[in-house]
């Protein structure tokens, strides 16, 4: 029996990527019902680290960064015999090489690397991912999201007209769920991904470690570090901190040791025995690096580690890349669910998201941390700036006027200035007499012209009027002021006329150097094809 009630979007799966689709599609507006299969929370924290790029997608959806990292942190790994032992090296991570051995133990030093540009109004963040799910699980039900757990997806269906998830709760009692469109956020082994037969490609398995959580309060012993790499004869182990008392150590092998073992390899890795150790849990972990050979089916699309599993490296590209990946779903879903844009728009979503995992994938093997599994039958490719990995990474599609392949995949914000295809820069402007960053010009669901110029302000309220899709104008030097020696046309790469147009989702969707002749028409022909609008503006 077909179920009577249709929910516009399906999410498989209440962990981080499936919970931060609920809180993205809801500040569309676009309500969700997200089934999980399990009843509670997995015991180990797992990622800790979220980058400046999703603590502004969180900013957006009103989610404070509780936990900011110091100013131009850098997350320094040292490699020691034990904690109160030798101290080896460190190693940087945005280094592909070991920096020289230290003769002592150093305090980190963030800022030995000279002054930082900012690229970003948010910091990273230093928080459990078992804490930070629980607050956007609250948030997600707040803003209406109907979370079930207990409910295993075992089938979908899909048909011209939308999907039908079939699942079963503890009982076993089956029931069909319809929807307009699935997100699948089920993760590695992603149900969806088997059922739908989505082959992936990539390294592949590399290491099984087996690891242990514990709470051990050795802070004192840490110099400031937060990982470890251990390396005696008989223990090679890596240690890392959760912020916050626990401390996961994993073993470079796949061996079951039981808890007297355990607590040995805790204090051989510290290199002394007088403090209480509580051991939490243990566990298995494979490192994988695998990307789906695609990322939609019709109307479902694959999100999170479902769609790319890639090993935790220091530059945060497993947990934050499917916050990513929701991110850029979330406002087409809204569009099409809405009528206002063709189901064309979707189609962007692959070709956006899946070359950003892919070359995520390549880059993994060319820092320090992975460089050793790296198959020697791949050549390794050139190592890309960490802030261009973080900021810069292009969108190639459609939906993106201005950007071919001839382009690099990846710069810092400071040599695109402003290239559609890339988020729009981050600088501090005055509006109403208040320092805000660009970020916060654009209003929640709409595209927004930004210009230097006038000009464009009959042009926008046109298009506007006559659009079911929202677009605003941002004037800069009326409502909005530089700070005092910016620079507007550097930032964007324009004239005093010139404009850039902005997706909801602060990507540049087209550029143009000075004003056109007939800039209504001109700016209706680009958002028409950009935004998919069905019908187009009428003028
Ligand atoms: C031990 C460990 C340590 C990690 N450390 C880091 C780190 O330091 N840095 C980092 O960036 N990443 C780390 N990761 C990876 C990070 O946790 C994942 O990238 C992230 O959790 C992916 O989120 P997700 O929501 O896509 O998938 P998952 O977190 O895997 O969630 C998938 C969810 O879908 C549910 N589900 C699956 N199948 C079904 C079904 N058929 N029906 C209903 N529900 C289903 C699952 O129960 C689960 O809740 C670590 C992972 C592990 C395991
Ligand atoms: C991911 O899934 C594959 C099989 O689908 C498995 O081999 C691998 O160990 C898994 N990786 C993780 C990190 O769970
Ligand atoms: C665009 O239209 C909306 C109403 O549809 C209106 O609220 C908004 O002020 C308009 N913006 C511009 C720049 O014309």
């Amino acid at each position: 029996m077909i179920p009577s009630t249709n929910h516009p979007v399906i999410v498989v799966g209440a962990s981080l990527v499936g919970l931060s689709a609920a809180l993205c599609l809801a500040s569309h507006q676009v309500p969700t019902i997200v089934l999980e299969k399990h009843s509670g929370k997995s015991q180990h924290p797992r990622a800790i680290g979220f980058t400046s790029r999703t603590m502004e997608i969180y900013r957006i959806l009103g989610i404070e960064n509780k936990d900011p990292a110091p100013e131009d942190f850098k997350l320094e790994r040292a490699h020691v015999e034990s904690l109160t032992g030798k101290w080896l090296d460190e190693s940087s991570w945005s280094d592909t090489e070991r920096k020289p051995k230290v003769e002592k133990p150093v305090k980190p030093n963030p800022r030995s690397s000279g002054p930082k540009k900012e690229y970003s109004v948010e910091r990273a963040s230093a928080i459990p991912q078992d804490k930070l799910e629980p607050m956007l699980e609250a948030l997600a039900l707040e803003r209406g999201a109907d979370i079930r757990r207990q409910q295993k997806l075992i089938r979908v269906d899909q048909d011209q007209d939308g999907v039908v998830a079939t699942v079963t709760d503890a009982e076993g009692n089956e029931q069909k769920i319809r929807g307009s469109y699935l997100i699948a956020a089920d993760g590695n082994r992603s149900t969806v991904r088997e059922l739908l037969q989505i082959p992936r490609h990539g390294r592949g398995h590399m290491q099984t470690l087996s690891s242990v959580l514990f709470r051990a309060p050795i802070e004192q012993w840490t110099k400031g570090f937060f990982q470890f790499d251990i390396g005696q004869p008989d223990l090679k182990a890596f240690l890392a901190s959760y912020s916050d008392g626990r401390w996961a150590l994993m073993f470079k092998d796949a061996i079951d040791r039981d808890e007297q073992a355990l607590r040995a390899a805790i204090y051989q890795a510290v290199g002394r025995s007088d403090f209480p150790v509580e051991i939490i849990t243990t566990g298995r972990w494979e490192l994988t690096a695998l990307v789906a050979d695609t990322f939609q089916s019709g109307r479902i699309f694959l999100a999170g580690d479902a769609a790319h599993t890639l090993p935790p490296n220091r530059g945060g590209y497993g947990a934050n890349t499917g916050i990513h990946d929701v991110q850029n779903l979330a406002w087409k879903l809204a569009a099409v669910l809405s009528g206002k844009a063709s189901a064309k728009l979707l189609d962007t979503y692959d070709s956006e998201r899946r070359p950003v995992a892919l070359l995520r994938h390549d880059q993994i093997f060319v820092r320090a941390d992975y460089k050793i599994h790296l198959d020697t039958a791949t050549p390794a490719g050139e190592k890309i700036d960490d802030d261009a990995m973080e900021f810069g990474q292009i969108y190639l599609s459609e939906g993106i006027i201005g950007a071919d392949k001839s382009l690099p995949r990846a710069k810092k914000p400071d040599e695109w200035n402003g290239q559609p295809g890339t988020h729009m820069p981050h600088f501090w402007v005055l509006k109403n007499g208040e320092k805000i960053p660009t970020l916060d010009l654009l209003g929640q669901g709409a595209w927004t012209l930004i210009s230097e110029s006038d000009k464009w302000s009959e042009a926008v309220s046109t298009v506007n009027e006559s659009s079911s899709i929202p677009l605003e104008f941002v004037h800069f030097g009326n409502s909005v002021q530089l700070v005092h020696g910016d620079d507007f046309q550097k930032h964007f790469s324009v004239s005093q006329s010139g404009a850039a147009l902005v997706r909801p989702d602060g990507y540049i969707a087209w550029r143009v150097e000075a004003l056109p002749s007939n800039a209504a028409e001109a700016l209706k022909g680009v958002m028409s094809k950009v935004s998919f609008s069905t019908g187009g503006p009428q003028i």
